[in-house]
């Protein structure tokens, strides 16, 4: 059932004007923060946005790219410090933390029946200035969560390419057995 859940979540572009319950938010960030990290350091760190002030101000940092985001009732900044306190084979393992947590918050969302759309496309210092993040963290992603929308409301383009079919590379060429 798990996988069935790992492959329904999807980056959609619509999400519907339908607001997130805080139970359901929650759960969400319980989901992130019960993530594996190295040597349990927990990197992240998550500023949470829903009310429509603070909203509106973070938008304006979002790449144009990204403006069909704004629609999303709940936005959170995934930031960590950069040496994350593993300093293992001189890898950045901060960077995995957060993913690890990000990827548990999106399967949580999609087991509420939600949405959520992971991005890298924003501001990086005028995030930090309106939220007051201090500059020794990153900003990582930032994902937006909401209901999805009818993508039958999009225009003939925007619909063609929601619908495009999710693609992966095959198995065969990402597996090595024994060897490589
Ligand atoms: C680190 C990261 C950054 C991303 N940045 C953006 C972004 O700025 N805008 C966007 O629309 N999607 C963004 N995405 C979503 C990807 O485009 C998407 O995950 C990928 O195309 C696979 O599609 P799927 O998530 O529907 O399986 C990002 C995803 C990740 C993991």
């Amino acid at each position: 059932m798990i996988l069935e859940e790992i492959m329904k979540r999807h980056s959609g572009r619509v999400f519907a004007d339908r607001p997130v319950s805080g139970e359901m938010l929650n759960s969400i960030l319980e989901a992130g923060r019960w993530a594996p990290s190295c040597s349990n350091t927990q990197a992240w760190n998550f500023v949470v946005m829903r009310d429509k002030k603070a909203l509106a101000e973070v938008h304006e940092a979002l790449s144009r790219g990204n403006a069909y985001a704004k629609a999303a009732p709940v936005m959170i900044i995934v930031a960590a410090k950069e040496d994350g306190g593993c300093p293992m084979h001189e890898l950045p393992y901060f960077a995995m933390d957060v993913g690890l947590a990000v990827q548990n918050m999106l399967l949580q969302a999609v087991h509420l029946g939600l949405m959520g759309h992971p991005t890298a496309g924003w501001d990086e210092a005028m995030l930090k200035e309106i939220t007051g993040i201090p500059k020794e963290y990153r900003i990582i992603t930032v994902v937006f969560f909401g209901y999805e929308g009818d993508i039958t409301l999009l225009d003939e383009e925007a619909r063609a390419k929601a619908s495009r079919p999710r693609t992966r590379r095959p198995l065969s060429e990402i597996v090595h057995w024994n060897k490589w």
